[in-house]
């Protein structure tokens, strides 16, 4: 019979896996410590409606959702922005300003498994809610660097691609598109990397007459737009039009491209107008993180989300905020080899002689154990060799041996496994004895 096994795209993690995932988990929550970001955690499930047209289309259609036993629509959280401007709306009028928070928590979307992508994966969320200058996209940028140099990733191994939803609208508007229509662009925008040229033929088949004959000229521009890699290009590019709303976001551009550099953080950055982000908030600048060498998905996306608070029902609250995921962040350590080894080597090793050695032993494990050591034995009776096997496959760095000749002699026998060199110590003296011959190695 076959066993049974995960789901697909759902993972087990095994110690050393657990390992992994933790050194990835440690890193993210010390980086948000040292920006002042507060944590905060939430359901796992939630109702229906907070995913529903406010995360976007993709995401509505990747939902795990069921109906409870109460009858209620429910479904298991794809992301964490609804929940977190849920929650920072709840109680913003009583939070301190600017509200920094993060969260490590696990995400559920029913995708095609493939590399890179699962059905459920964990995510590091970071949000400055209560600031609407690019102050905040600035600490963000610097935060999300920070989460992953926090590996020893350098500027060789990934770069945050900047670009703005905002500059895109104006920039629409400029070339004679409406709001539904500029908005109809950006999806398509958002497919080009895969599907190119052939991304705009909806769009294409929703004109006619002169719009339909200039089209392909708008397409150029829009591809040109996106194709901008400097802010000087940028810069060029948006003069010839005159207009004063684009020429306000070139100052926010300047602004955070001037607060990174000063951070010592430029190289990290490019301007990349082809990112525009799938999910429907965005409101200002968005950004992604990606490997430069390979070809992994995304590490990381976000951006700027000015109206959800208030689209849930808060108040009017500025935001801005991003996630990386832990599987991309994964196979890129694996890629650079910057994967710790998994340790859970014993500080000791207890070797026991029999049944009466072993009643002194365990007061002297657990004494050990209350202290902080890490302290393991054999559960069952073994001969010395064995246990002196045991005690060198463990790593531990001591052993303790309780023989029936030292205990006669009312003392305890440390040996460093590493050189062998062996001492005999006062029985109640083990707990500081330890404690000198670890510190002394
Ligand atoms: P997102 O771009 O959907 O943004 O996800 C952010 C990151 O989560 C991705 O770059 C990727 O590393 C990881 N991720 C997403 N889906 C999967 C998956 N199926 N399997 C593995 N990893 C995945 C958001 O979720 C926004 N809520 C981020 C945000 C926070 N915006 C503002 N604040």
């Amino acid at each position: 019979m076959a066993g049974f096994q995960s789901l697909p795209g759902f993972r087990d993690f095994y110690p050393e896996d657990f390992s992994r995932r933790q050194h990835i988990f440690r890193t993210w929550r010390q980086a948000a410590s040292a920006f002042g970001f507060q944590e905060y955690d939430a359901p796992v499930l939630e109702p229906l409606d907070l995913y529903k047209t406010k995360s976007g289309d993709e995401i509505e259609a990747q939902l795990f959702s069921f109906t409870d036993k109460g009858g209620r629509e429910v479904a298991l959280r794809p992301e964490m922005t609804p929940t977190v401007c849920r929650m920072v709306g709840a109680k913003a009028g009583a939070l301190k300003r600017p509200i920094k928070w993060f969260s490590v928590a696990e995400f559920y979307r029913y995708e095609r498994a493939q590399k890179g992508r699962l059905r459920a994966f964990n995510q590091f969320n970071a949000d400055i809610f209560g600031e609407a200058g690019p102050e905040a996209e600035i600490e963000l940028i610097a935060l999300l660097i920070q989460c992953l140099a926090g590996f020893g990733l350098t500027k060789d191994d990934f770069s945050i691609r900047l670009s703005d939803r905002d500059l895109w609208f104006f920039y629409l508007e400029a070339l004679g598109y409406n709001l539904v229509e500029s908005r109809a662009l950006l999806t398509a925008i958002d497919r080009y990397e895969k599907a190119g040229d052939k991304a705009f033929d909806e769009f294409k088949s929703s004109l006619s007459g002169d719009r339909l004959e200039e089209f392909p000229h708008k397409v150029q521009a829009i591809t040109g737009f996106m194709k901008i890699r400097t802010i000087e290009a940028l810069v060029e590019e948006i003069r010839m039009f005159h207009r004063p709303n684009l020429n306000a976001r070139l100052d926010d551009w300047r602004k955070v491209l001037a607060g990174v550099t000063a951070m010592g953080l430029g190289d990290f950055i490019t301007v990349d107008l082809s990112v525009v982000r799938g999910l429907a908030y965005y409101t200002g600048f968005v950004f992604e993180a990606f490997d430069r060498k390979g070809d992994l998905r995304a590490l990381a996306g976000g951006g700027r989300y000015n109206d959800l608070v208030k689209k849930l029902g808060g108040p009017d609250l500025p935001a801005v905020g991003f996630a990386i995921g832990d599987v991309t962040t994964g196979l890129l350590l694996e890629q650079r080899g910057l994967t710790p080894a998994y340790v859970t080597a014993p500080d000791v090793y207890a070797v026991i002689g029999g049944e009466p050695e072993r009643q002194a032993a365990f007061a002297d494990i657990h004494a050990l154990r209350a202290a902080g050591f890490r302290v393991d034995y054999p559960f069952k009776e073994l001969a010395f060799g064995k246990q002196f096997k045991a005690a060198s496959e463990s790593g531990a760095k001591l052993a303790l041996i309780y023989g029936g000749d030292e205990l006669a002699k009312g003392v305890v026998k440390i040996r460093n496994l590493t050189d062998r060199s062996e001492r005999e110590v006062p029985r109640d003296q083990v707990v500081a004895s330890v404690r000198e011959t670890l510190a002394a190695r």
